[in-house]
């Protein structure tokens, strides 16, 4: 850990390493990594995941995808909404697939429909276009080293009408409450890495994502960019978290290409 810590910032400034990145920083932290997400939100996430899942509007007929699944929490919960159709969860990192799939096997929260695991770059998704009715991305539109390109692949496989659903850390628009958001990041992070890893700066990744994660307006004219219409984002926990929804659009007709 240590190691990864002290590359962070070089390498999430390019593309190119940020994926080598993440992938084994989520490879070093995967073990621990639900644990994390409790002591870092206090359980809230779990709140906040059922929300998500809840604005998406997912239907029994409808054939989702958990993109960046990590060790599948959403799918499990869109899962439990569907009825025989399976949920794709699709993650970057073997580890983490590995855990979740553990997980469905044990049995903990198989729901009756089940979840499929892929291994797969949000950038080049092995999946048919308009596949999808919904595609969920908890924690993870942040972690993307090609955020554009991975939003064009989302809309490929999303069907016309399909609706992208992610939840994501905020920023707050006011400077006081958007500097106390960074503080108590900081904060937290440091005390769950120590808990955890007796290592303070483990989650140091965090905040600097954040910190280069694109505002609400450049983040939209991209959803829009990639194919998306109709977006908006819903702000939780006094802004310190974010629910982006988007719809994809119909492919231009004839009439408006010519
Ligand atoms: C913070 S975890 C989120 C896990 C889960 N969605 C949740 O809400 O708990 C971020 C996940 O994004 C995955 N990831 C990062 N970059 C990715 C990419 N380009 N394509 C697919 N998954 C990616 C990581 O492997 C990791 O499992």
């Amino acid at each position: 850990m240590p190691r990864l810590n002290r590359r962070v910032s070089g390498a999430i400034d390019n593309p190119k390493q940020k994926r080598a990145y993440v992938r084994e920083l989520f490879t070093a932290v995967a073990g621990r990594y639900d644990l994390t997400n409790d002591v870092l939100s206090l359980g809230l996430h779990r709140r906040w995941k059922s929300k998500l899942v809840r604005t998406a509007g997912i239907r029994a007929d409808h054939r989702v995808l958990d993109l960046a699944a990590g060790t599948g929490d959403l799918a499990f919960r869109a899962a439990a909404l569907t009825n025989g159709t399976a949920v794709v969860a699709a993650d970057l990192t073997p580890t983490m697939l590995a855990l979740g799939q553990r997980r469905g096997g044990a049995g903990l929260t198989a729901p009756k429909s089940g979840v499929v695991w892929a291994g797969a770059d949000a950038a080049v998704l092995p999946f048919r276009d308009g596949y999808f009715d919904r595609v969920l991305i908890g924690y993870g539109l942040r972690n993307f080293a090609d955020l554009p390109g991975s939003l064009a692949e989302i809309a490929r496989c999303l069907r016309p009408g399909g609706r992208l659903a992610a939840l994501d850390f905020g920023l707050p628009r006011s400077r006081f409450l958007r500097a106390a958001c960074f503080a108590h990041l900081e904060l937290t992070t440091r005390i769950a890495g120590w808990l955890l890893h007796r290592d303070a700066e483990s989650y140091v990744y965090i905040p600097e994502s954040l910190r280069r994660f694109p505002e609400w307006g450049p983040l939209q004219e991209m959803l829009v960019e990639a194919g998306f219409k109709t977006c908006q984002k819903r702000q939780l926990a006094l802004g310190g978290m974010s629910i982006f929804t988007a719809v994809r659009a119909a492919a231009p007709t004839a009439e408006v290409r010519s």
